[in-house]
């Protein structure tokens, strides 16, 4: 925990020292933790089917992210670590590390899997408010419904033909 906060803080002084590169974060946010019947004491991560001890971090590969299982109360969250939302006007700047986002022989962990972008002078990146997030969010789960529900109805005309 210690060293996460350090590094964060590392982070963000490395920005500081470099003007061009922008971006907010480092975004980090709780979850309520995903976790199974038998196993109410681990947190369960649905990308790589592992269940997790409190104060174990895992990847979120194939998203760029990291999560740690933590205790708050009673409860278990997923405190979830990314590089947070797109900047509306991210085509305005270059992503300076580009080159290395797009490698496909490595595999990069957060952050570095993180877009750097770099804009020119007197542009400043733009990022969705909440309510923008939200809407995004609402609109991709019913998108998924949407498609859920498309695939029972195609199963149950297979079946019946
Ligand atoms: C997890 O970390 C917290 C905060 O550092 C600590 O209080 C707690 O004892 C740790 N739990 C385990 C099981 O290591
Ligand atoms: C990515 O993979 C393809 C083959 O699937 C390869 O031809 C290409 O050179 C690779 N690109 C990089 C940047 O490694």
């Amino acid at each position: 925990m210690k060293f996460v906060l350090i590094a964060c803080l590392g982070s963000l002084a490395l920005a500081q020292q470099e003007p061009a590169l922008q971006g907010p974060g480092p975004f980090i946010r709780d979850l309520t933790a995903d976790t199974l019947r038998d196993f109410p004491d681990l947190c369960f991560s649905s990308t790589n089917f592992r269940l997790h001890l409190e104060n174990q971090s895992w990847s979120l590969f194939p998203f760029c992210g990291r999560a740690d299982c933590v205790k708050k109360g009673d409860n278990f969250v997923e405190r979830v670590h990314d590089c947070g939302p797109q900047p509306k006007n991210g085509a305005d700047c270059t992503i300076s590390n580009l080159a290395e986002l797009q490698r496909n022989d490595t595999i990069l962990e957060y952050p570095a899997c993180c877009p750097k972008y770099t804009c020119p002078e007197g542009i400043t990146l733009q990022y969705p408010t909440e309510k923008e997030i939200q809407a995004e969010i609402e609109k991709q789960t019913q998108t998924a419904l949407q498609a859920a529900k498309e695939a029972a109805a195609a199963r149950e005309s297979a079946g019946s033909a």
